[in-house]
Order: C-alpha cells, then structure tokens, then sequence
C-alpha cells in the first residue's frame, strides 16, 4: 500500500514520553474505510499511538503520516477526530449544550449536534446534564462529538468501556455503518472478543506490534477459537516473529488489563 494510499502510515515511528521509549522504530499502516481495532494490555501504548496519530503527542520521531498528511497537520483539523479515553465534555452543561458548543468550535452547523445525539442514541438524555449521567453515556456523549462535522478518520480511545453488551454491539453497528460509508475508524480496546468486529487488527505488546492481521487470519494461524487464546499464543510463540504454537496456554477468560 502506498503511504498515500492509507489512512494512517507510520515508518520507523518513535516516540519518547518522559524518559520511556514507548516506540521504536516502529512500521504500520492503516487502511481507509474499514475498522481497524488497536488491540493489547494496558500500558502497552494504545493512547501513545492515538495521540501521535492525532497530532497531540510530543516528543514523536520518525515518518507519521495521516490521510496523506504529516500527522498534526493545520489541514487535518477538520478531517480527522479523536475521542480521549476518558470522556472529555463539560459536566456542569447538558448533552445537547455540549455538542452545540463543540459543534461551534469546529465550525459545523449546529443542527448537527442533533444528528450526532441520535447517532449514539443519546436523544432521550439530550436535555439531562452530563454530571448526571452514568459512565456509559458520558462517553457517548464524547463519542458524539468526535462524529460532529463527519471527518474522514475517527480515532477512539476504549469507546466502549463501561457499556452493557446491548449498547456495546450497538456501538460497533454504528462503527460498521460508519465505515461502510468510507470513514475510518481506529479503535482501541483491551477487551479481545471485541478484535472479532473489527475488518483489520493491529496487536500491541508493549510498543511492539505483534500481529497485523484480520480476525479470521488472526484464529485461523493461531489454531485458536478466541481472539484473546489467539493473542496469548502469539506471546507465548515470542510475539508474533515465530511460528505460532499450537499449543494455547489455559486462561481465565475476561480481559487483558
Ligand atoms: N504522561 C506520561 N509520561 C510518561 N510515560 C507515560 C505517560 N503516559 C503513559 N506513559 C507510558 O507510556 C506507555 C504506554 O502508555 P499508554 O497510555 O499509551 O498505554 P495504553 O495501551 O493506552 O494503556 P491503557 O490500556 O491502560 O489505556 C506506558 O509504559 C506508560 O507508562
Ligand atoms: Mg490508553
């Protein structure tokens, strides 16, 4: 795939925070209008590669480039959008008000806030202030603002931690529709059963990428049934260089936190 080409290219990608290397020299790339799911434990630099990706993040070497740009770029602002792993809206105005304010930073019509409410299924809560509002539905109210103004990239940091399974298989329906409409979607989450609704995945271990793959690939050269037997037994066939063992250690199920 040419740089170009992709939504997201990374060549030789460093990035120091403090004085912790957290990449090195790492290659990626991510294709355009699919979901690609950023999978991996925690601390393993999912919000490190968001952030350079979005053009937050100092201390970011190498080549990084965004739908054609350098990450960061002026002219990115209104093509790609980011949801902070914590929510970050107003908690003393309403849902609405917050998507109207945001809406208005960006430029964007503020009918869209009402488009962007329903999208996440927030209509019934538009009224309700979010410091009234459970974890869950905080984060759809982030979640809304990052689909304000349709960019062409949305990149969202654990967007459905804290949700029900109804609401999360939601979510990803609306990701998939997203997407089969030509936007991107990197999205991170450490829960691995969710790798089997993303179209691509990229497998994190502590700034390593150690798969780059599809879930039926990721299942089928594993041997494995489940997406986090699969991630375990590529850590234990040496993170993803060697030939895949077999032979899946036993785990207790659950996340990978
Ligand atoms: N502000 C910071 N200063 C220095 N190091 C940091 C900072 N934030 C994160 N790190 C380190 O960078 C590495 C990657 O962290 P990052 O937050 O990107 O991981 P993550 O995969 O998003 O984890 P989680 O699933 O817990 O959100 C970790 O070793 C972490 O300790
Ligand atoms: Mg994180």
């Amino acid at each position: 795939m040419n740089a170009n080409d992709a939504a997201i290219a990374a060549e030789g990608l460093t990035v120091r925070r403090g004085r912790h290397t957290v990449f090195d020299r790492v290659d990626l790339s991510v294709p355009r209008g699919q979901i690609t799911g950023l999978l991996g434990p925690s601390g393993c630099g999912k919000t490190t590669l968001m952030r350079s990706i979005v053009g937050v993040q100092a201390g970011v070497g190498g080549s990084l480039r965004v739908l054609g740009e350098p990450a960061g770029s002026k002219t990115l602002r209104h093509r790609v959008s980011y949801a902070t792993q914590a929510a970050s809206v107003y908690d003393d105005l309403t849902v609405m008000q917050n998507l109207r304010y945001f809406a208005s930073v960006l430029g964007v019509h503020r009918d869209d806030a009402e488009r962007v409410v329903k999208l996440v299924g927030l209509d019934d809560a538009a009224g309700r202030r979010v410091e009234s509002l459970s974890g869950g539905q905080r984060g759809r109210v982030s979640l809304a603002a990052a689909l304000l103004g349709s960019p062409e990239l949305v990149v969202l940091d654990e967007p459905t931690v804290g949700l029900d399974p109804v609401l999360r298989a939601e979510l990803w329906q609306l990701f998939q529709e997203l997407a089969a409409g030509g936007v991107t979607l990197l999205v991170s989450s450490h829960v691995m059963d969710e790798a089997l609704r993303c179209d691509r995945l990229l497998l994190l271990r502590e700034g390593q990428i150690v798969a780059d793959t599809t879930p039926s690939e990721l299942l089928e050269s594993t041997g494995t049934s489940d997406p986090e037997a699969a991630f375990l037994a590529i850590i234990a066939a040496g993170g993803g260089t060697g030939e895949v063992s077999p032979h899946v250690p036993k785990h207790a199920g659950g996340d990978l936190r």
